[in-house]
């Protein structure tokens, strides 16, 4: 029971405790280093950060915004010296930009209101995206940032990429600016991605939909296709400033986003590739391992209420001896969609054109068709729709795969099944799939739940956390999570809302193995209303780094708190703490006091 749970725990750490305040807090005998802020000068030429001045030029060679995916490339093979990739999500401009919100007074309440961007701000916004390639160093036991790092380099909304893959080329994905449909202009909502085993870094563009304004032209052949994907949302204001953003005016770019984005870092100038072949959904990352046979498998999470988990398999084999020989394993392969049974048993459902009801006279005249869109072939499959899928991490130590589901308030009663057993399902789950065989590559499998999140203590809400977790141990919405060297795993969340559960997003170590079996520690915490992405450790796991994302940012959830806003009733200027400067997302990296490895 609870003290032979605690004593068979595969992690020793004492607990952070739960709650919220304005700054990070990590578990005893540990430092948290902040090591790349928004802003960071990236190159020894690059400007330092001047929040009452940004302009796109400088912010182009500075370390981007919202950092949520986060991989270490190691470099000669060094677990203290590598590249670390960083994805940057999106852009909060009511927390980068001086003076353009007010706070107002909507139905009785405070609200914020802010002004429109102009063309600079949008400009700062679209080199705030994307990605970081940057050269880090352990030194002295602190990690340092490699300013002038051969392979440096800043990957943004305007970096020219190429499709390849099966539907480049295809006329659903040729614009005006590009008549061959093989060009595209940028990567945006670049959420979590992953470090292929041939060692090159893995953006996924997931919710492309709010950077789209616009009507498509009446009965337009793309109407099915957007309004599955939820385009356009609007969010952004870049259609003002840049046509291609509107769909009246350029109906196909919208089908040139919701891709899988490929980067060698060895060559700071080669050109990113959007992988056709892995399908277009709202990607949220894409974790991969070797499979026993030498194909790669991607493991693939589309996040939106009651969409799909897939995986790709790779036709050709993965050669350790020859890094070039690996580098298109990605434009072949299949792409599978996950159907759940409620006896615990899985498919892998192939999504190939001219298989089942993926044929012409249901809409699909080609592979092409199919990738283009993934969710209307899935849909037409029968695949079982889940609770949000977010990261998804096959263990190589253990064998299994681990789906982190955030949440789906909107699942009602009659809707529940094996796979997603709560209604209202507000703090999401964790399943475990084990494939046939051990193989990752299988067509089949086994699954179960590992862990309903939410308070334990709170019976409707049915969490399944051990008796031996703690007040602070249960979590909700998990999002991110890793897999250490020697296969334990670490879950961090997105969205707790400080207000309901009296804690602020984290970092968990929770156990899959024996009696300890579900039982979470806290190990870090973030700064009130920001979410933490990464996390992602060292191979010799004596750091782990973590990302924490829009630092400040608020929702009606935790009003109680203040509104964010970084000129009023602020809630935190987290890291800095300076009165002249905004808050600013960052990576963090965790080691232990004296050296060693991270919980044990
Ligand atoms: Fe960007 Fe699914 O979180
Ligand atoms: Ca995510
Ligand atoms: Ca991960
Ligand atoms: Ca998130």
């Amino acid at each position: 029971d609870e003290a032979r749970a605690e004593a068979k725990s595969a992690f020793s750490f004492k607990e952070v405790e739960a709650g919220v305040d304005q700054t990070h807090h990590v578990a005893e005998g540990y430092d948290a280093d902040v090591l790349l802020r928004w802003g960071d000068p990236l190159f020894s030429d690059a400007a330092d950060f001047d929040p009452q001045n940004l302009t796109a030029a400088a912010q182009a060679k500075q370390f981007g915004y919202n950092n949520d995916y986060v991989g270490f490339i190691p470099l000669d093979g060094s677990a203290e010296h590598g590249l670390l990739v960083v994805n940057h999500e999106y852009t909060n401009p009511h927390l980068m930009f001086p003076g353009i919100v007010k706070v107002v007074e909507k139905d009785g309440k405070k609200a914020l209101e802010v002004a429109a961007l102009t063309k600079d701000q949008v400009d700062i916004e679209m080199a705030a995206h994307g990605g970081t390639v940057v050269e880090i160093r352990k030194d002295g036991g602190k990690w340092q940032v490699v300013k002038d790092g051969k392979l440096n380099r800043r990957i943004t909304a305007t970096t020219e990429m190429e499709f390849t893959g099966p539907a480049a080329g295809h006329d659903r994905l040729k614009t005006n600016a590009d008549p061959t449909g093989t060009k595209v202009i940028g990567t945006v909502n670049n959420c979590a991605g992953g470090v292929t085993p041939w060692g090159t870094y893995i953006l996924a563009e997931e919710n492309i939909h709010g950077y789209f304004s616009g009507e498509l032209p009446a009965d337009h052949k793309e109407a099915a296709n957007y309004k599955r994907m939820g385009i356009p949302e609007g969010a952004y204001e870049w259609a003002a400033h840049y046509d291609r953003f509107d769909l009246a005016k350029e109906p196909n770019e919208a089908n040139r986003f919701g891709w899988i984005v490929e980067v060698d870092v060895n060559d700071p100038a080669s050109m990113p590739k959007k992988r056709t072949a892995v399908g277009r959904f709202k990607h949220e990352g894409a974790e991969s391992i070797v499979a026993k046979d030498g194909h790669v498998v991607f493991y693939l999470g589309d996040d939106e209420r009651f969409d799909y988990v897939y995986k790709f398999v790779t036709a050709g084999t993965f050669n350790p001896d020859d890094r070039a020989a690996n580098m298109n394993l990605l434009d072949n392969g299949t792409l599978y969609v996950a159907k759940f049974a409620q006896d615990g048993s899985m498919e892998w459902l192939p999504l190939v054109h001219g298989q089942g009801p993926l044929t012409a006279a249901n809409g699909f005249e080609s592979q092409a068709d199919v990738l283009i869109a993934t969710r209307l072939a899935a849909d037409l499959l029968g695949a079982t729709k889940m609770d949000r899928p977010e990261d998804i991490q096959p263990n190589g130590v253990n064998g299994k795969v681990y789906v982190l589901l955030t949440n789906n308030t909107k699942r009602e009663a009659n809707q529940a099944d094996a796979a997603n057993p709560r209604a209202e399902n507000a703090f999401g789950h964790i399943i475990e799939i084990a494939e046939d065989g051990g193989d990752f590559a299988a067509v089949k499998g086994k699954w179960e739940v590992l862990l309903k999140c939410g308070d334990p203590s709170v019976a409707e809400v049915g969490a399944t956390f051990s008796t031996a977790t703690s007040a602070s141990g249960w979590f909700g919405m998990p999002d991110n999570c890793a897999i250490d060297s020697i296969g334990r795993l670490w879950v961090a969340t997105d969205g707790q809302g400080p207000k309901a559960t009296g804690r602020t997003d984290g970092l968990w170590a929770v156990d899959t193995e024996g009696e300890a079996r579900a039982t979470s520690k806290l190990f870090f915490r973030v700064p009130v209303g920001a979410e933490l992405c990464g996390p992602l450790f060292t191979p010799n796991d004596e750091t782990a780094f973590v990302a924490v994302q829009h630092p400040g940012d608020g929702g009606d959830d935790w009003e109680g708190f203040g509104r964010p806003s970084y000129y009023e009733d602020l809630s935190t200027r987290w890291p800095d703490f300076r009165d002249d400067t905004p808050v600013r997302p960052s990576v963090v990296a965790i080691t232990k006091q004296g050296g060693g490895k991270i919980g044990v």
